[in-house]
């Protein structure tokens, strides 16, 4: 049985009643238009030891998108996405409206620090102090064990991390690979926007990072020049960054675990992606 609630703090009194019975509580959060990636997220959830009750959230955040953005056309298909939710065996699910979230007057934010202005911070200012912000108020709103985020926004998932690190938040955070289209495609939310003809030349940025992961035995510069010639040729796109990184999105190291991230422009759709590399 699915629950929707739309006013936070009647959440906030299940879940504590919940975790108060003995289940444990497993946050996802999301922004709505569920795709496989999402539901991904939510099977690894329902796996995880314990009685779990897993708890969407779908709230489409303005604080993270910037001036110009996507946020009027991002898609809010609610009853798909609640459809989508039930066939998951998802128990609740949390809807906020923006006056619940950031009522007038909500004016402090979380700060996402240095890495919060590198790679996408860079190109979208403000961008994961809006995240995070988010994060925070729904981790303090739901009061997970456990939340689970997806490595396909590697750089949010680290960030997230930190923040629960650094401000002693307490909630175990679980990172789930990224689910593809055939042609290597991370699924998104943003995917739609995209025209047949892009569609088809967005598979470049999976070929490209798959290739640099692939050369990782010959080292750093290997592997960038080997995504980048993938990437070289390919008309109708714009780069953004490829960057290799260690696994904490610090110095890429000599050798050791290492992350491979790509950002590009599809004519007015952005898309990201990132692979592990073994240096
Ligand atoms: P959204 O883009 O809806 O993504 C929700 C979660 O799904 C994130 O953890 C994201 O990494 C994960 N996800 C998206 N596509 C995926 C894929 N192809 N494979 C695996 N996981 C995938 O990320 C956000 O929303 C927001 O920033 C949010 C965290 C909800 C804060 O507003």
């Amino acid at each position: 049985r699915l629950t929707v609630h739309s006013d936070p703090a009647k959440l906030t009194a299940v879940t504590r009643a919940l975790r108060g019975a003995g289940r444990k509580v497993v946050l996802i959060p999301t922004m709505g238009a569920l795709h496989e990636g999402h539901r991904e997220l939510i099977r690894h959830a329902r796996r995880m030891p314990g009685a779990v009750v897993p708890v969407v959230s779908i709230f489409v955040n303005p604080l993270q998108f910037g001036a110009g953005e996507d946020l009027e056309r991002y898609p809010r298909p609610l009853e798909a996405d609640l459809d989508a939710c039930r066939e998951e065996g998802v128990e609740l699910v949390l809807t906020p409206g923006v006056e619940h979230m950031y009522p007038p007057g909500s004016e402090i934010r979380v700060g996402a620090g240095a890495l919060g202005a590198e790679l996408e911070g860079a190109v979208r200012p403000g961008h994961f102090d809006g995240v995070l912000t988010v994060v925070a108020k729904l981790f303090h709103i739901v009061g997970p064990d456990a939340a689970v985020f997806g490595e396909k926004d590697y750089q949010q998932l680290t960030l997230v991390r930190r923040m629960v690190r650094d401000l002693d938040f307490g909630i175990g955070i679980v990172g789930v690979p990224t689910v593809r289209e055939d042609d290597g495609l991370a699924l998104s939310s943003r995917n739609v926007y995209l025209d047949p003809e892009q569609r088809v030349r967005a598979g470049v940025l999976s070929r490209a990072l798959a290739a640099g992961a692939g050369v990782s035995a010959r080292g750093h510069d290997a592997v960038l020049t080997a995504a980048r010639t993938a990437l070289d040729g390919v008309p109708g796109i714009e780069l953004d960054y490829l960057e290799l990184r260690g696994a904490d999105l610090g110095p890429a190291p000599e050798s050791g675990e290492a992350r491979l991230l790509v950002a590009a422009r599809f004519g007015r759709t952005r898309l990201i992606d990132n692979v592990p590399v073994a240096l």
